[in-house]
């Protein structure tokens, strides 16, 4: 039982002391803070404004069905998805929370056509924030795992209203990006440079604890994702890489299993914890594919690539994209580095000798 940690508590109730420090999200923010000289308490005040938001949609999103927050508005958005009434109410529930504190000069969302500007009345400050406010919104009405998925960089502009210009920057500028997945329990990642952490939410203290520390993405997994009722509309080069992964080995065995949620965060984090490979490639309908570039696949390509895996369109590293338009789509070929490099191989016609 040693090993196992210590009895504590009641009698016979085992708590696993000694393995997870107890650490809040709060105060993981602040010691990071503290590990840069002449940080300003800047960017904890941000990411904890950021947190509270969260914990409001969590709110929601656990009575989903239970209040008028399921089913559609009458609206689409610029990508010309149906916007949900969970949406919505994410959308402004994060640049609520988000525009006054005066850290942000500047917000970008998926479910507003435009920039979100910072009121003139409020301090203007010096990051910029881009984010998907509910990701797999076809998921909501039946209960499905659901994410948000948050990117922050340093403005480029000197003061001021921010710009386009310091939302339209290459995912290599990111300062920080998180994600989370509101599923049987909900789960904040986040990493500002150094390791990826995950922070799982306690309702019953409203805090979000240390549960998934410097998360690792192993080198090579066993499951893909994508979704194969486009595969009429893959390319020869995509559909042979898909072939290969459902072939069996010369010894009878399949080294690959197929899981699609159709919640990017939740595919993501599964690959994130057991190693996989999430593919949302370009087809003959759509040659950008689906998902988009600034504030789904570049933040959670900076996640990735920090612990310790790829992220690419199948040609050129998500992170060196250039955007010019806040929606604009991407391919995305994201996950364990081996399995994203062999994507790569078979997409760029090199597959050939494999498959
Ligand atoms: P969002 O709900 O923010 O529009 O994102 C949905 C995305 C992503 O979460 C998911 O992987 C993908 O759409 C599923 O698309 P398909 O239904 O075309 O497979
Ligand atoms: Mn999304
Ligand atoms: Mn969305």
């Amino acid at each position: 039982m040693a090993d196992q940690g210590v009895l504590i508590g009641r009698e016979g109730a085992w708590h696993p002391a000694g393995r997870q420090r107890i650490m809040t999200l709060g105060r993981h923010i602040d010691e990071g803070e503290r590990e840069h000289p002449g940080a300003t308490g800047d960017f904890s005040g941000l990411l904890s404004d950021l947190a509270i938001a969260i914990k409001l949609i969590w709110r929601e999103v656990s009575k989903a069905g239970l209040i008028e927050i399921i089913g559609a508005t009458d609206c689409r958005n610029e990508s010309g998805d149906e916007i949900k009434k969970l949406d919505e109410f994410a959308n402004e529930t994060i640049y609520k929370a988000m525009d006054h504190g005066g850290h942000l000069c500047v917000m970008a969302s998926e479910e507003s056509q435009g920039l979100i500007s910072i009121p003139d009345r409020y301090p203007k400050g010096k990051y910029v924030l881009v984010y998907d406010p509910i990701d797999g919104s076809s998921n909501i009405d039946a209960n499905v795992s659901i994410g948000s998925i948050f990117g922050i960089y340093r403005r480029v502009t000197a003061s001021g209203p921010g710009t386009e210009e310091d939302c339209l920057q290459p995912g290599y500028r990111l300062a920080a990006a998180a994600y989370v997945i509101y599923g049987s329990s909900t789960i904040f990642v986040y990493c500002t440079g150094g390791g990826v952490h995950g922070f799982t939410l306690d309702p019953s203290v409203g805090e979000f604890l240390l549960s998934h520390e410097n998360i690792g993405i192993p080198k090579r997994g066993k499951t893909y994702s994508v979704n194969e009722g486009n595969y009429t509309r893959w390319n020869e080069h995509f559909r042979r890489y898909i072939d290969y992964l459902k072939a069996e080995d010369p010894s009878g065995e399949r080294p690959y299993t197929s899981r699609y949620i159709g919640s990017l965060v939740a595919d993501l984090h599964r690959n994130m914890l057991h190693g996989g490979i999430f593919l949302y490639p370009g087809d003959a309908t759509h040659p950008d594919g689906k998902l988009r570039l600034v504030y789904e696949c570049a933040p959670l390509a900076y996640i990735v690539e920090h612990a310790g895996g790829r992220a690419s369109d199948g040609r050129r590293r998500i992170l060196d994209i250039m955007p010019e338009d806040i929606h604009q789509r991407t391919p995305l070929i994201i996950g364990s580095e081996d399995d994203v490099t062999m994507a790569e191989e078979f997409i760029q016609g090199k597959g050939d000798s494999l498959g």
